[in-house]
């Protein structure tokens, strides 16, 4: 029983415990000295006692005697009865409501916050209760108004996510509709432009042969006029075919022709071309080619001769009074070639600088208005310098001049991407999307002796994504496979300006050329196939041209 009590109780019974013994000592004390006393008492009496009073007397002080111990005990015992009694009650009265407390607390760290405790005593515990009660009311109070907070903040987080995630659908289907936009815009720019340019053919053509006076001799006023039209018709054609251009360098259907040139002589050329045109604006056109130059590109003559033509007849053009000058040199130990064309005319505001090779932005000043032209000769100069993966700069001052220089490599390599173009990772790399193993232990087998690396996909998602990564030579693609279907992924590397380049061969089962010529797929071959069909494929893509951005 003593080990249930509290210990409040037991430090109680331990005072009382202490508080007894000297009361027994002194009782039993008093005791002792009465006995000694009556005896003291009858030895002083001596004779005046008889024997028998004597015996008489110490048989009662010894009878009173033993009464006092009993006396003695029994209060002994009831005093330790009624301390015990009172630990007990202490212990109710002090333990409990402690225990209960302790309890109570527990639960409320354990997060149950509607834990409250009953009491009717009005001393100290009572208000110790009625304290823990009000503060397990304003802690669950202030836990309502955090989990109410929390599902708030929930329920924004949420609706912001949804809201988002709505926006991000709606940019992305805005983005797809401009990609389809420009697409069409494209398509209806280069349809547009071809049906122009085939009554502007025959305008030209009889231009010329009247001109040169096949169809009979025109006295001069005719043939100026003949030669006004013919002028006229050549500028129209011209800016045309730059529109066909920009349209196709913007829908990825610009392809470009390497081959072996002397830079020198189609600077040569133009310059012979260009000279008369000069002449009458009595302009100065000096040319020079470096020494360092070298002595053949490799690049596509074509696009360069057009860089070079739009930047001459922009200086033609913006230069009133003064001199243009075309300086050709090497750069980088013959890697790089530097097209310099600087002139002294109207030269062009700092701020407007930024802007100049954008399509259609014209410097709109009225100096520069009356000149002509549709804003778009350096939009495309810059796209064409990009294809021939160069960088184009320009300086000008107002009233200065202007000097644009255009840096390309001497060598273009059929990959756009700079580094593939110099480590040429993809160079011969195969990207086979198939999931059949077989089939890609087949194509390993069967492209590797022809000096191929084949990176074999499973996923489509995998396939695409390395396309991206490694620009390779170019992927083989099945059209039935699990996670999507072939058609999905050949759209989705054509559609991407990054991969666009990247020749695909669809190798399938299904025969559905028209569907793959939809997409813009390279080659097509049905399943099966053999060794020789398959690497003359591979190469026939990668021959001459090939298809960029
Ligand atoms: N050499 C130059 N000197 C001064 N301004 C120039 C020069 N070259 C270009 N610009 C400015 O940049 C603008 C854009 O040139 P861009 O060749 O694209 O268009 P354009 O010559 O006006 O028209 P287009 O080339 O289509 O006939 C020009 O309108 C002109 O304001
Ligand atoms: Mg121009």
């Amino acid at each position: 029983m003593i080990s249930r009590l509290s210990i409040f109780a037991k430090i109680f019974i331990a005072f009382s415990g202490l508080a007894l013994i000297p009361l027994v000592i002194v009782m039993a004390l008093l005791t002792s000295n009465y006995e000694q006393m009556t005896q003291q008492l009858i030895g002083q009496a001596g004779a005046n006692v008889s024997p028998e009073m004597a015996v008489h007397i110490s048989q009662r002080v010894a009878q009173v005697t033993h009464d006092a111990y009993l006396m003695l005990a029994f209060v002994f015992l009831i005093s330790a009865i009624l301390v015990l009694f009172t630990a007990v009650f202490l212990s109710q009265s002090f333990s409990k409501p402690v225990r209960l407390l302790s309890a109570a607390t527990r639960h409320l760290a354990r997060g149950d916050f509607s834990m409250r405790l009953e009491t009717d005593r009005q001393d100290e515990f009572g208000a110790l209760v009625e304290s823990f009660n009000r503060m397990a009311d304003q802690l669950e109070d202030a836990h309502r108004r955090l989990e109410t907070t929390n599902a708030d903040l929930e329920g924004r987080v949420l609706l912001r996510t949804a809201e988002l995630e709505m926006a991000n659908l709606q940019l992305r289907a805005a983005a797809d509709k401009m990609e389809e936009t420009v697409r069409l815009k494209g398509d209806f720019l280069a349809n547009l432009s071809h049906e122009l340019l085939t009554p502007l053919q025959a305008v030209l053509g009889y231009a010329e042969l009247l001109y040169d006076r096949i169809y009979g001799p025109l006295d001069g006023r005719q043939h100026e006029a003949v030669g006004r039209i013919r002028h006229n018709a050549q500028m129209l054609q011209r800016l045309i075919s730059d529109i066909i251009d920009l349209a196709k360098v913007e829908t990825g259907r610009m392809t470009l022709t390497i081959e072996q040139f002397s830079p020198g002589e189609l600077v040569e050329s133009i310059v012979q071309t260009l000279r008369p045109l000069f002449l009458t604006k009595r302009l100065e056109l000096k040319c020079e080619c470096a020494a360092d130059l070298p002595a053949t590109l490799s690049s596509d003559r074509g696009k360069v001769q057009h860089v070079l033509y739009n930047l001459l007849s922009n200086s033609l053009k913006f230069t009133n009074a003064g001199e243009v000058s075309l300086r050709v040199a090497g750069r980088d130990d013959g890697r790089r070639v530097t097209i310099e064309v600087r002139d002294t005319g109207i030269g062009i505001a700092p701020d407007k600088l930024a802007t100049i090779f954008e399509s259609f932005r014209q410097v709109d000043s009225s100096s520069t208005r009356p000149a002509g032209g549709a804003g778009i000769g350096l939009a495309l100069t810059k796209q064409l310098v990009d294809l021939l993966g160069g960088d184009i700069e320009v300086e000008s001052e107002l009233a200065k001049g202007s000097l644009f220089r255009v840096v390309i490599p001497a060598k273009l390599s059929l990959s756009r991407d700079p580094e593939a173009r110099t480590t040429a990772i993809g160079a011969k790399t195969i990207v086979s999307i198939d999931d059949d193993e077989t089939m890609l232990d087949l194509l390993t087998e069967t492209l590797e002796p022809a000096g191929f690396r084949v990176i074999r996909c499973t996923d489509g998602d995998a396939g695409v994504a390395l396309a991206k990564q490694i620009h390779p030579y170019a992927v083989t693609l099945d059209i039935r496979l699990p996670e999507r279907d072939g058609w999905s992924i050949l759209q989705e590397l054509k559609n991407n300006p990054e991969t666009r380049g990247i020749p695909v061969i669809i190798l399938s089962v299904i025969e559905d050329r028209a569907q793959g010529d939809q997409f813009g797929v390279d080659g097509y071959l049905t399943k099966p196939f053999s060794r020789d069909e398959l690497i003359e494929h591979l190469r026939a893509v990668r021959r001459e041209s090939v298809k960029y951005h």
